[in-house]
């Protein structure tokens, strides 16, 4: 009776979930600095303790209280579309086990600050949000990332070429950021990478980077980068590759004339300047496809799709 009594109030404890307190006091400065309204030293600033299966949430904490004496500490900080008009807070970095960080379509200014370089941060998303000013090369810093998206800001400069350095990286997402092209040669050395998507790059272009080293791709998009040469063979062999987008570009010359090697199902070439026949594997295939008026020549609108 004894034991379950006591096991009872163990789970009650863990119920009453609360960050340690100087969590909760840099809890309320991220919250002050991000324009988030409603949080106080009074209420539980911890939603859950387990993390949400797709890592996104919209409004929402999540503690593990799994450590040594019961401590709870913050691992997540959801808040997407919360309509945040602030700026993104270096007091992120006071919160030493903070895994997760979402902020997701707001209104947030400013850029990254440089104490989230001290971070052990595995997921980052300030996707859709009005960042502004060059990427810091110190992100490349944050080794533990795993996806980060920068996407749909107003970022100005060149991607930097210090985001090699991000090695256990398998998203990288920075479509329409406001970057100059090129795309830094060094994006060959994240070679953990799944998806990888790069849009809408300003400047006078630059030839299709390698990266012949990313085996393990599924998702490529590499959308109006402004990219010139011929369509790169090796992504033929590239045996994950599921989705290739590399519409709006200046490629040229013909397609490759085997296709078998992996198990692509979109295809999107969409304004290029690829001449020569439609080859016979995408009619393999079971597609639909939007094929050319001119025999010879592929149409601006040239698509496949095998879904
Ligand atoms: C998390 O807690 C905050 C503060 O109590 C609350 O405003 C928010 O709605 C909660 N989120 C969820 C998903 O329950
Ligand atoms: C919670 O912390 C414990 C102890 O450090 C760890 O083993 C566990 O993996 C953590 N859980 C999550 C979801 O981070
Ligand atoms: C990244 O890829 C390398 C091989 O290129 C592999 O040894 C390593 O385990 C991978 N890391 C992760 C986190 O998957």
């Amino acid at each position: 009776m004894l034991l379950m009594f006591c096991m009872g109030a163990i789970n009650l404890e863990a119920q009453d979930v609360s960050p340690a307190p100087d969590e909760v006091e840099a809890l309320l400065e991220v919250a002050t600095q991000l324009g988030k309204k409603g949080w106080n030293r009074n209420m539980k600033l911890c939603n859950d303790t387990i993390l949400p299966p797709k890592l996104e949430a919209d409004n929402k904490v999540v503690c593990n209280c799994s450590f040594p004496g019961g401590v709870c500490h913050v691992i997540a900080i959801y808040l997407k579309m919360q309509d945040l008009d602030g700026t993104l807070p270096k007091a992120i970095e006071k919160l030493p086990h903070l895994k997760h960080l979402g902020l997701w379509a707001n209104y947030l200014s400013g850029n990254i600050p440089p104490e989230w370089a001290n971070t052990k941060l595995e997921t980052l998303s300030v996707g859709v949000n009005n960042l502004k000013g060059k990427i810091p090369g110190y992100l490349g810093r944050i080794t533990t990332l795993s996806y980060l998206n920068i996407q749909n800001n107003m970022f100005s400069g060149t991607v930097p070429p210090e985001l090699g350095g991000l090695v256990n990286l398998k998203n990288l997402e920075i479509q329409a950021g406001g970057f100059t092209g090129p795309i830094p040669s060094s994006i060959s050395l994240l070679t953990n990478l799944t998806d990888l998507k790069i849009s809408n790059l300003l400047g006078d272009g630059s030839e299709f980077p390698n990266l012949e080293s990313i085996a393990g791709i599924k998702y490529l998009l590499l959308s109006n980068c402004n990219l010139s040469g011929k369509f790169p063979i090796y992504l033929t062999r590239m045996a994950q590759l599921k989705i290739l987008d590399l519409s709006f570009n200046r490629l040229n010359g013909s397609l490759p004339t085997n296709f078998d090697g992996n198990i692509l199902e979109k295809m999107y070439l969409t304004r290029n300047m690829l001449t020569g026949p439609i080859p016979d594997w995408i009619d393999k295939r079971d597609t639909r496809c939007w094929k050319s008026d001119y025999p010879s020549q592929f149409p601006d609108s040239f698509q496949y799709s095998s879904a």
